[in-house]
């Protein structure tokens, strides 16, 4: 371990895949409160049906950690409430799995979930698979789109006890043909102890299912948080194309300056892992909030301004964040105290966290938006140095910002067009798919203007 100008950085981290998509699960599970906990919820029933049908410790954590993030590929608002119907009239359901499986492929640290994930809604009895020529549906697929519905026809203004005998009536209508039998009789068998009702309903699902299934360890040394950083940020940017590489941008001008500015080697990479994850807390955000075609009403600024306290809360759930997390969460605080959620002032908001708030104005008036052009350099010189005078942002952070504008400028753009490929094939990857380009609203988010 290193600790230097107050902070500490680790060579080495030990950390659990369950940890990280738990952390994920918190905030995907506040963006729509008729389902709350509902991925919580879901892991700890896919879990429990899985252990009660006999999986192995790794199948079942496979579940769980797929569970935890199973709708995370879910764009459009209307999705979420579709996929909330306890009748099951959803039109779109594919959409979202396709892209939650796109977005989780290649990550790492969640290997074998993608599949998981982009089978979570497909019917036991299905001949076909809508979804691909070659692929067989995984067999634990099935547990997952079982303990969903549970979960959606539970009622949350009642106890879940209470509707025990309507849910089971429910599922066992459909059991035939969408559910696997030997799952669904794990179900009956879970069903008949009041404690699994009452599990459900536990709040705090952490202790529950970390300590009921085994969960593996993981070691990771700093170059492996960042590339875990890198592919997670694709998460938070591809639901919308105006900033689908603003991290990545972000990322690049913070270890530019950072290693402008003098830093050490592994402070240039928590700066751009910082980058990578600081409008992580937009999980938590709606779409229909964060790319609003038009001005934002008092009620969702306030709702937008919510995000960097979600990204603190958010990796603030790790010992391997304790450096990264006040970095990445105080990029829109101000010197003097005006900025927000937490009104810092300038003896709490160490060199990283500075760095971060200049990287991300710089990174996001640098890009095209809806209602705007880029800034040009004259008027992003002006608007920082501005900005130092009135003790806003740091003076010495934008000293280098100035002495090395365009090295900075051409740092980002570089990243931010490999970001932009990166969009563009998974834009192609959502758009050649039949499924997805049935559903209009997804169409519109994700497209280019
Ligand atoms: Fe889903
Ligand atoms: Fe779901
Ligand atoms: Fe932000």
């Amino acid at each position: 371990m290193k600790k230097k100008n107050g902070h500490r950085l680790y060579d080495n981290y030990i950390i659990t895949s369950f940890d990280v998509a738990y952390a994920l699960s918190k905030a995907l599970d506040l963006v729509n409160p008729l389902i709350n906990n509902h991925h919580q919820r879901v892991a700890f029933i896919a879990g429990s049906i899985a252990k009660e049908a006999g999986k192995s410790t790794k199948e079942i954590e496979n579940i769980i950690i797929a569970s935890l993030l199973h709708d995370i590929g879910v764009v459009v608002e209307k999705e979420f409430h579709e996929l909330a119907d306890p009748d099951d009239n959803y039109e779109n359901e594919f959409c979202h799995v396709i892209v939650g499986s796109y977005l989780l492929d290649g990550l790492n640290i969640f290997p074998n979930i993608s599949q998981l994930v982009k089978y979570h809604h497909s019917p036991y009895s299905a001949k076909t698979n809508p979804l691909s020529d070659t692929d067989e549906i995984p067999e634990l697929a099935y547990i997952i789109h079982l303990a969903d519905r549970i979960d959606i026809l539970i009622n949350r203004d009642k106890p879940a006890l209470e509707q025990k005998s309507k849910i089971l009536d429910k599922i066992s209508k459909s059991a035939t043909n969408k559910f696997h039998p030997d799952h669904y009789q794990a179900f009956l068998r879970l069903a008949d102890k009041e404690h699994f009702w009452f599990d459900i309903e536990e709040q705090d699902k952490y202790q529950l299912v970390k300590f009921n299934f085994s969960l593996s360890h993981l070691n990771m040394t700093l170059d492996d948080v960042l590339e875990t950083a890198k592919l997670l940020s694709r998460i938070i940017d591809f639901r919308c194309v105006f900033t689908s590489t603003h991290s990545a941008g972000v990322a690049a001008v913070a270890y530019k300056i950072a290693e402008l500015m003098g830093l050490s080697a592994d402070e240039c990479k928590s700066a751009m892992i910082s980058g990578y994850l600081h409008d992580i807390g937009k999980l938590a955000i709606s779409s229909e909030i964060l790319y609003k075609d038009g001005k934002l009403t008092d009620d969702e600024i306030q709702i937008m301004k919510k995000h960097p306290y979600y990204t603190y809360t958010i990796l603030n759930s790790f010992q391997i964040f304790e450096t990264i997390k006040d970095w990445a969460s105080f990029h829109h605080e101000h010197l003097d105290g005006t900025g927000y959620p937490f009104h810092l002032s300038e003896e709490k908001l160490c060199l990283g966290s500075r760095i971060l708030a200049i990287a991300d104005i710089f990174t996001a008036l640098s890009e095209e938006r809806p209602y705007r052009q880029p800034k040009s350099k004259s008027s992003l010189i002006d608007f920082f140095n501005n900005e130092a005078k009135n003790n806003k942002l740091d003076s010495r952070v934008i000293s280098t910002l100035n002495a090395h504008f365009d090295e900075i400028n051409s740092a980002r753009s570089k990243m931010q067009q490999e970001a932009a490929t990166d969009f563009n094939n998974f834009q192609k990857n959502i758009f050649d798919n039949k499924i997805c380009i049935q559903n209009k609203n997804f169409i519109s988010v994700l497209n280019t203007k």
